[in-house]
């Protein structure tokens, strides 16, 4: 995918970003003195204990200990990852993501992108001129797309043939690339043939209109009917989806997006004046495809089939749905009659099926008539069933009025109080969020581990006072004085302070950010929320006092090592004087 995102580019977000508003947005939050607070969304409570800190730009919960910064506060609450929550973030703040290209981690995706982007090329000129053109534009004309929309889509023709492809790249270096794009297909011998042969060619673009992988329709009959490149690296099926690039082209914010199971069903759409719909790839929708599309819409429907595939299919979106569920979002389905499909649907009557995307069931209505389908709601053991079924998937949405009302509909309909509902789903203590963090990259701290005070050591009130009010580090020592300071701790101490002198308006979020996923990242945020009881006033003496004995210790340090030169008569004659006056001043001192 895309390369690392600059250092820089994050400080800069999380300045122009606001945590209050990010969790804002989320949460409902009150005033209480210079923080904001709220019931904590990661473990369930009844008085509020989780705080934001506008000066600090992070968040911390005093009962379970979920903390972290605006970008943290999306991955968990969004279940983002983080180049998606920094992609989040800047959206909120009109900032475009730039990428190292130079750094690329996958310096090689540029190069696969350009053979796709050629490949792209042929195909379609494949069906405005090769020899065999006019069955695969007959047949698209059969399927009533005009070319209008064909070119919209940048719909393309690989012709019968091994080697159509493969004859226009002589270069080995592009025949491998394609190789690696799944274009050509390389036999145990080193024997290289085109993947699509006879198809009518779907490409399928990422978010910035990129060709990263094709979908290909075989022309009449013949097997597979439809062929798709494989996963490569520019190519993740559960992430893509066929026509959003398209969609969002006509429309940079449709009120709806469609979301359909076939290519064909988005372009015969497009045809009739849906260009809003979007196909997944032939696989179940993922959380992360849904979260996308609700980035760009607040309402989704998904059609499916009537049959019982479909009704399954949908089952699978509605799972996946859930963790995006906000209040403000909307998903409905849609179940065509069986047999049909977008496609056959739009083709016989636009208007049908323009009323029946106005019925579709609001995703509330299908999750209960589904489970409710599944138990006998007459018998005790039947509604016990259902809350059993129900509360794992509910408790899948992230907290909000949403949520309440889904377990408040719970409890009316399996007939039994809130409170055994609320009871259900807090005995599952925050499973997935547990789940997540133990699999996910970099500890972040557990969500539910006790505070231990911390030993109260100078380096660490030293650290503690810098990530607290990071003006502090301009009355710091040098860093290189202190990175030689024999003590641990020194170390962080002195790249805080680095760090600080390059960027001296970093909140106290950033600094940690730039921490992520390292070593001493869990100890960084213990000392961040730390009470270490020095009052607000009194923290730049504190920090004064603390830089004065690590100078002491410094001192110390180096006179022992002069001591040991002294004694194996090694001192340079600066060094005799240094040692003196060093001497000198510690007896001044009287330590
Ligand atoms: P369908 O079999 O429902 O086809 O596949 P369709 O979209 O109605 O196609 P037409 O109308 O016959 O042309 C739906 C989707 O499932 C995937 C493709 O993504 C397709 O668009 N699929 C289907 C495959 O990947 N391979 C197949 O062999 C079939
Ligand atoms: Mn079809």
């Amino acid at each position: 995918m895309a390369g690392l995102i600059p250092q820089p580019f994050i400080d800069e977000l999380l300045a122009r970003a606001d945590i209050v508003d990010v969790v804002g947005s989320r949460l409902n939050l009150k005033k209480a003195g210079s923080n904001y607070q709220a019931l904590c969304p990661f473990h369930t409570e009844k008085t509020p204990s989780f705080t934001v800190a506008p000066n600090k730009q992070f968040y911390h919960c005093f009962g379970c200990g979920a903390h972290g910064t605006a970008l943290q506060f999306l991955m968990e609450y969004d279940r983002l990852e983080f180049p998606e929550a920094v992609e989040a973030l800047a959206a909120m703040v009109g900032l475009e993501v730039p990428r190292e290209v130079g750094r690329d981690r996958s310096g090689g995706n540029q190069r696969l992108l350009e053979v796709l982007a050629v490949a792209e090329r042929h195909y379609r000129q494949w069906l405005r001129s090769h020899p065999e053109r006019q069955r695969a534009v007959d047949y698209l004309r059969r399927r009533g797309l005009s070319g209008e929309v064909a070119a919209r889509y940048g719909i393309g023709f690989a012709p019968t043939g091994w080697d159509n492809l493969l004859r226009q790249c002589s270069d080995r270096d592009q025949q491998a690339l394609l190789v690696q794009t799944g274009m050509l297909i390389e036999k145990d011998g080193g024997r290289r043939y085109d993947r699509f042969r006879d198809r009518i060619m779907f490409p399928i673009r990422d978010r910035r209109g990129r060709v990263v992988a094709f979908g290909g329709r075989i022309l009449d009959q013949g097997e597979p009917k439809y062929l798709n490149s494989p996963e490569t690296p520019v190519f993740h099926k559960g992430r893509e989806l066929y026509g959003l690039y398209e969609c969002l082209q006509q429309e940079r914010h449709p009120h709806e997006i469609l979301v359909v199971e076939g290519y064909m069903d988005v372009v015969a759409l497009a045809q009739h004046g849906f260009g809003n719909a979007v196909a997944t790839l032939g696989t179940a929708t993922s959380t992360q495809q849904v979260e996308r599309l609700f980035q760009t819409t607040r309402n989704l429907v998904f059609c499916f089939d009537g049959d019982r595939a479909g009704r399954q299919a949908a089952w699978r979106a509605l799972e996946n749905t859930l963790p995006a569920l906000r209040d403000e979002r909307q998903a409905r389905f849609l179940f065509l009659p069986d047999g049909e499909d977008p496609d056959s649907m739009v083709r016989k009557d636009r208007e049908r099926f323009r009323e029946q995307l106005t019925g579709a069931m609001p995703l509330t209505r299908f999750l209960f008539q589904e489970l409710a389908a599944d138990a006998d709601l007459h018998s005790m053991d039947g509604r016990a069933r259902l809350v059993e079924r129900a509360v794992p998937l509910l408790g899948r949405v992230p907290p909000g009025v949403l949520r309440d009302l889904l377990l408040d509909e719970l409890a009316r309909i399996a007939r039994v109080d809130r409170q055994h509902i609320d009871a259900a789903l807090a005995g599952r203590p925050q499973q997935q969020l547990q789940q997540r963090r133990a699999d996910g990259p970099g500890p972040t701290g557990g969500t539910t581990r006790r505070r231990q005070p911390q030993r109260r050591t100078t380096v660490r009130v030293a650290v503690a006072l810098v990530l607290q009010r990071p003006s502090l580090a301009a009355h710091a020592l040098p860093a290189e004085l202190i990175r030689q300071l024999d003590l641990p701790g020194a170390d962080v101490l002195a790249q805080l302070i680095e760090i600080l002198s390059r960027e001296p308006h970093l909140t106290t979020g950033a600094l940690l950010e730039r921490f992520r996923g390292s070593e001493q990242e869990p100890a960084l945020w213990k000392l961040a929320t730390w009470d270490h009881l020095v009052p607000d006033a009194g923290m730049e003496n504190e920090f004064a006092d603390a830089m004065r004995q690590l100078e002491t210790l410094l001192a110390r340090q180096r006179l022992q090592y002069l001591q040991q030169r002294l004694e194996r008569n090694e001192l340079t004659p600066e060094e005799h004087a240094e040692w003196l006056a060093l001497l000198r001043a510690k007896s001044t001192q009287g330590g």
